[in-house]
């Protein structure tokens, strides 16, 4: 696969400036696309992850936006029309983790983690979706083409009850269906949406587990492919969604975790 594709597609990346979503950027970059790295709070991040994407010679641009405010989306698209005209890929990667067990959770911790990880999903992928209805309606693409793309970031936690995290799991429950039922919506417009769900993946999000080797050794008995996911397994994957190569796949969410959702506890037990 080559994705001559991607070549010069405008992909927008939330919450691109470390992680999960900094990997997809760097890889849509390395395959040719323009890319917006994105963050909310640490410039020095975002900029590193441009500069790193340059020096490669990708092109890019760094936006500021907080996904769970309205005018904050809204100005990332903006500036990335300003910028390259048009999008066409939009990556709704932005995502957050505040960890209690249920009894302690304060309201604050269940919205700011809802606001970003689900209501953020859904102002950028309305956003992404008015954008390719416009961008379609001025330059008509030819009859069986795919007039944008949107790949949505879960977690194998969409379909795994997590407790002690249920404003995550809640809110990657809701991605499912958010995805799916956009994907129902949108597919006759040519929209093409899909998600893809990782496992535990070496990321800053969950590196009170993984740095400690006993945290490991009990996490590694959930995976049966016995490995810590990297963020460049996800990348590779939603580089694939990106690319015109997967363009009959539609509501579809492809699981990234080493095989975390296939019940490990059941395979000496049951
Ligand atoms: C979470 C990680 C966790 C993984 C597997 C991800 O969605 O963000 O913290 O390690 O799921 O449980």
């Amino acid at each position: 696969m080559s994705y001559s594709d991607l070549k010069n597609k405008v992909a927008i990346i939330t919450g691109s400036s470390s992680g999960i979503g900094q990997a997809c950027v760097e890889y849509l970059g390395s395959l040719g696309a323009k890319v917006v790295v994105n963050y909310a709070r640490s410039e020095e991040e975002g900029q590193a992850t441009l500069e790193k994407i340059q020096k490669a010679g990708g092109t890019g641009i760094l936006v500021q936006a907080d996904v769970s405010n309205e005018a904050d989306v809204q100005r990332l698209f903006s500036e990335t029309v300003e910028a390259f005209g048009r999008v066409d890929i939009l990556v709704s990667n932005a995502g957050m983790q505040k960890d209690s067990s249920f009894l302690d959770m304060s309201l604050d911790e269940w919205n700011k983690v809802i606001g970003v990880n689900l209501t953020g999903q859904f102002l950028c992928t309305r956003e992404a979706a008015r954008l390719f209805v416009k961008q379609a309606k001025n330059t008509p693409p030819s009859e069986d083409a795919c007039i944008g793309k949107m790949i949505l970031m879960s977690s194998v936690h969409d379909v795994i009850p997590w407790a002690g995290h249920v404003n995550y799991a809640a809110s990657k429950g809701g991605v499912l269906m958010l995805m799916k039922t956009l994907s129902q919506e949108l597919a006759p417009m040519k929209i093409r949406v899909n998600a893809v769900s990782p496992g535990a993946i070496k990321t800053a999000i969950n590196e009170e587990v993984w740095s400690d080797s006993e945290k490991s050794q009990e996490l590694l008995k959930l995976i049966p492919y016995k490995r810590i996911g990297t963020a460049l397994d996800i990348a590779k994957a939603v580089a694939w969604l990106s690319s015109d190569d997967s363009d009959y796949v539609n509501g579809a969410t492809i699981y990234i975790d080493g095989g975390m959702t296939l019940y490990p506890g059941f395979a000496d037990n049951g």
